[in-house]
């Protein structure tokens, strides 16, 4: 049974997450498709970022000491543009690549200056690669992209005419009820934390098409029950290779990775 190979924020063991950069590592890698977090700027524009401030990826704390606690909500576009999302990786080293050689000194000398990419241009990125993307749209809850994310991130993948490229997903469930009312051929994964009571009916509530779980709390009987009644099971965040191993023989039809390099090895690519 075939598994997708998801490189999580990009291959984001080997380059600066959620930038194109680790973007393009993922293709390269051959995995699947990629996985990035859409969040929203001061002026309403959609940017691709995994934390809600921007201290952990970015310069910010350098650029603008005064701005603390650093949400990205609070920053316009124009200033996000300013940082550099890149130069963190190398001196952080998050998943000791850089340490074990697995990242070149070519590769480290782009990463400095790496721009937060919008969400349009990661879009245009994936397209332009005949790729595919599973966009997490981050909660806004308590900020003013509350009221209009949903709907600008699927008007946006309808603009780019990129249905069949793009999963939408998100652990706030009335998001992905809301991903359906703008558009309901958009495909859509609900994502838990804590295991769900009962899965699939939280999938016929939600008219989502995927159940997004937390690889720490799953069995095998879960993707079973949930593969059985047509549904997809994409896993997250699985690393270490006896894990991704035992999620093949479950059947699961997805993981989400930093290390797409280690699961196309287990896929025999
Ligand atoms: O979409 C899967 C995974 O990305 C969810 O967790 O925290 O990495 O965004 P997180
Ligand atoms: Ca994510």
């Amino acid at each position: 049974m075939s598994v997708l190979n998801i490189a999580h924020r990009g291959a984001r063991s080997l380059a600066p997450e959620n930038t194109l950069l680790a973007a393009e590592k993922g293709l390269a890698l051959g995995a699947d498709l990629w996985e990035l977090d859409v969040a929203v700027t001061l002026d309403g524009e959609l940017v691709v970022l995994h934390d809600d401030t921007l201290e952990r990826t970015s310069n910010v704390a350098a650029v603008f000491p005064e701005r603390r606690p650093w949400s990205v909500w609070t920053f316009a576009l124009a200033e996000l543009r300013q940082l550099d999302f890149g130069s963190w990786y190398a001196e952080k080293d998050p998943f000791s690549q850089v340490r074990a050689g697995a990242v070149s000194a070519g590769e480290l000398a782009r990463f400095k200056g790496a721009p937060i990419p919008t969400l349009r241009e990661a879009l245009e990125f994936t397209r332009s690669h005949q790729w595919r993307v599973n966009i997490e749209i981050k909660d806004a809850a308590h900020t003013p992209g509350d009221a209009f994310v949903v709907e600008k991130v699927a008007g946006l993948v309808k603009e780019l005419d990129m249905l069949d490229r793009v999963i939408l997903s998100s652990f706030n469930h009335d998001y992905i009820k809301r991903v359906k009312t703008a558009d309901a051929d958009i495909v859509t994964a609900a994502l838990v934390d804590q295991p769900a009571p009962d899965p699939v009916a939280l999938l016929e509530k939600t008219g989502a098409q995927a159940y997004n779980p937390n690889g720490k709390f799953l069995d095998e009987k879960t993707v079973r029950a949930v593969r059985a009644a047509g549904y997809d099971v994409l896993v997250w965040t699985v690393n270490e290779e006896a894990d991704l191993r035992v999620l093949m023989e479950w059947g699961v039809s997805g993981i989400f990775t930093d290390f797409p390099q280690r699961l196309n090895r287990l896929l025999g690519r």
